[in-house]
């Protein structure tokens, strides 16, 4: 068991890390399926690290049928909540927050998103421009991949992502970056094939523990840890529960004991806020 490396990662909700440092992380998708929270209605503990990922950066029209744009991106997040003045004062506020952006997750105005490149160098172009000027825009520090559905193979997935992600790590127009996958096999070929050649350019693996089954066990938790830790060998994997519908492991069914038992003995405290 990675137990030197746990870190917690929550949906609507957030993320924490400890490492032998005892350094923690505590992260949170905000603005997802057009949700109206604020900044100020999220409890900052200011003694971890704390990102919020606004969520999504979409390469898709804005339309009735949408359409993919070829790694041109745009804001799609609540811009009336999370807008540039706010991103200003909630860092201004808390100096222990920085802010992500996450990018396609699983729909647009009710369509799936597809990762839908027309070749690899137009696509990472387009993206590193369109990205580049969100970046400057709002602010931000991060970026989070979230592509769930495909129409490219698992190689060209890797090349695009591993490609845009370097740059922006090298230019410096962010400090770090993450991912998302989740257990389903189409999934997991996509993100295993990036993390095989540019995990080096990957600081957080945002596992999405709360994709699977409601009704997970303590017991069935731990070993998916496991099991994507070596999947994912070397990464820092976040733990994670939603505070939507969503399934995995909740608060209330022992999502922090098993938090416990995975740290190691003496237990560091978890000491992580979050909302429902
Ligand atoms: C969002 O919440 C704020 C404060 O609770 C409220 O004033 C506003 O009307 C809400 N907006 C929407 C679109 O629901
Ligand atoms: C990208 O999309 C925006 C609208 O969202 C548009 O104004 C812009 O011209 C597009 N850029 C390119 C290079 O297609
Ligand atoms: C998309 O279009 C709708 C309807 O015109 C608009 O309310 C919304 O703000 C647009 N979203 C983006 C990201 O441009
Ligand atoms: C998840 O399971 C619990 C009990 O096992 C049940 O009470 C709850 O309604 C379920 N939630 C969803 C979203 O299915």
């Amino acid at each position: 068991m990675a137990s030197s490396n746990l870190l917690v990662s929550l949906f609507i909700l957030q993320v924490l890390f400890v490492t032998p440092t005892n350094s923690k992380l505590f992260r949170e998708y905000i603005g997802a399926g057009g949700k109206n929270v604020s900044f100020p209605d999220v409890p900052i503990n200011p003694n971890v690290d704390f990102h919020f990922i606004l969520s999504f950066a979409i390469d898709y029209t804005n339309a009735s049928s949408p359409s993919p744009t070829n790694g041109n991106f745009s804001a799609y997040w609540d811009k009336e909540n999370l807008n540039p003045s706010q991103i200003s004062s909630i860092k201004a506020d808390h100096p222990n927050v920085k802010v992500a952006m996450s990018v396609a997750g699983d729909s647009v105005n009710g369509q799936f998103v597809y990762f839908s490149p027309a070749s690899t160098s137009s696509w990472v172009s387009n993206a590193i421009s369109s990205i580049t000027q969100i970046v400057t825009e709002y602010n931000l520090d991060g970026i989070d991949i979230d592509y769930e559905h495909y129409n490219a193979d698992p190689d060209t997935f890797a090349e695009c992502i591993g490609q845009l992600l370097s740059y922006l790590k090298e230019n410096k127009i962010v400090s770090f970056t993450s991912i998302a996958p989740f257990e389903d096999d189409s999934v997991q070929p996509h993100y295993l094939a990036l993390w095989k050649k540019y995990g080096y350019v990957i600081d957080y693996v945002n596992f999405q523990f709360y994709a699977y089954d409601n009704g997970t066990t303590v017991q069935q938790f731990i070993q998916y840890f496991e099991t994507q830790s070596s999947n994912y060998e070397g990464g820092k994997i976040l733990v994670s529960f939603g505070t939507d519908g969503s399934g995995g492991l909740k608060p209330e069914d022992g999502f922090f004991e098993a938090c416990l038992v995975m740290l190691a003995t003496p237990c560091h405290e978890i000491d992580l806020q979050y909302q429902v």
